[in-house]
């Protein structure tokens, strides 16, 4: 007898969604209220938000908010209507694109909606089934997605670990010869849970051995790293060696959407073949000059960039010397790394956000491995250093806490 879906769903609510009961409003689905800045409402009480990827700030700045309603009464959320390309292509879409290209060094530029869908549409359609995608074992779900589309061979290797990428090119090439395809390797610029940097340089330097295109998601390296915050390319000087370059624009650009770069033919190429675009709505105008208003800014406002580095070391610094363990980040992102399960984690961020107003993400198994706890802070160019210090003081309130046992049978207030 044919089994009802439903049922199944109603029995199996999935990885994070069995949590849904204890986490609900809480840790999972909170509501942060009021402007997006340095302290927000949570549940009726102001916190220091610690989780939010408004790094340069520009989600809330004067200039950005003028620039979005002004768009947004002239124009209304609906203009343009339809795909790029059947209705929905403007000069302020083709500007933006420009533009975009022009900062991160590239010959053009392709709009996306949602950066998420435009990775696994991009990887879909430069890749055949004689072709062989290498990438990074961390890569974001969108990357994964995207491979999983693919109806060739796939090797990953271990997180930015060159010998086993080497290995996996080698196994790539020999693989390639047999299809008569060729290899796509993809990696993130800044990986958004730990903030090691991808190895772009070392990667780089393998091209001269080996035959491959490179794509990098820049997410978070886009506004953060390099000249100007022209991405982690630039902060590790080989932007010209880098085949397809995404960034999203809802991280520092503080809005939505995202792009892909590269050359010419390869633009030309994703503007016939991303079905992501073809057969979807383009975005709206004011999502475009709100986007060109903050690239304008980006470009021309250094010190939104310095304050955020400003900031990221002195948190960093602060909590190295409080005895923090901080792994190996490279970036703004502050992964914490402490040692707990997953009951004494929820007991510890009930305590920060209760007791001592703070509010960050917590990431446990099964995303990192069983017994670990990291407390993740995103850093942003509206902190303040009494934010930074009443946090560090507080790390090691609940640090001491934790360790003396304190969170075990904890009954949770919320
Ligand atoms: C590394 C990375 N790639 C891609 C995306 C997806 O971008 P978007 O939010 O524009 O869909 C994200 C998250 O936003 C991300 O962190």
């Amino acid at each position: 007898m044919t089994k009802d879906l439903f049922e199944r769903i109603r029995q199996d609510k999935g990885p994070l969604g069995k949590w849904a009961e204890q986490a609900e409003g809480y840790y999972v689905f909170p509501k942060l209220e009021g402007p997006i800045l340095n302290r927000m409402s949570f549940k009726g009480k102001k916190v220091i938000t610690w989780s939010i990827n408004d790094y340069l700030g520009l989600a809330n700045h004067p200039e950005v908010l003028k620039a979005d309603g002004e768009a947004a009464i002239e124009h209304g959320m609906a203009y343009p209507m339809g795909a790029r390309m059947m209705s929905g292509h403007t000069p302020f879409h083709e500007q933006l694109e420009k533009e975009c290209a022009a900062f991160v060094h590239k010959e053009n530029a392709y709009l996306l909606n949602f950066g998420y869908q435009g990775i696994m549409s991009a990887i879909d359609a430069l890749v055949t089934k004689h072709d062989i995608i290498v990438y990074d074992m961390d890569a974001h779900a969108c990357i994964i997605d995207g491979v999983r589309l693919h109806a060739g061979k796939r090797f990953v290797y271990r997180h930015n670990d060159m010998e086993s990428f080497e290995k996996n090119i080698k196994r790539a090439e020999k693989m390639a010869q047999e299809t008569g395809g060729g290899i796509l390797v993809i990696t993130e610029g800044v990986f958004g849970m730990r903030g090691e940097q991808g190895k772009l340089k070392e990667i780089v330097a393998l091209k001269k051995q080996y035959n491959f295109r490179l794509m990098v998601d820049d997410a978070h390296g886009f506004g953060t790293l390099g000249e100007n915050g022209r991405g982690t390319g630039f902060e590790q000087g080989v932007q010209d060696d880098i085949d397809v370059y995404f960034a999203t624009f809802a991280k520092s650009m503080a809005g939505i959407g995202a792009f892909l770069a590269g050359n010419k033919d390869v633009i030309q190429y994703l503007q016939y073949n991303l079905r992501s675009q073809i057969f979807a709505k383009s975005l709206p105008m004011a999502m475009v000059k709100g986007a060109l208003k903050r690239l304008d800014m980006i470009r021309t406002m250094p010190e939104l960039k310095e304050k955020l580095w400003q900031n990221t070391n002195s948190l960093q610094l602060g909590l190295r010397a409080a005895g923090f363990d901080l792994g190996s980040t490279q970036t703004c992102i502050t992964p914490v790394f402490l040692n707990g399960d997953i009951p004494e984690a929820m007991a510890m961020v009930n305590d920060l956000r209760e007791n001592h107003g703070i509010f960050c993400s917590i990431v446990v198994y099964p995303v990192i491995p069983k017994g670990l706890i990291i407390l993740r802070l995103i850093p942003t160019a509206t902190h303040t250093q009494q934010d930074i210090d009443e946090t560090i003081t507080a790390f090691s309130a609940i640090r001491e806490k934790l360790e003396n046992g304190a969170y075990k049978q904890v009954i949770l207030s919320h």
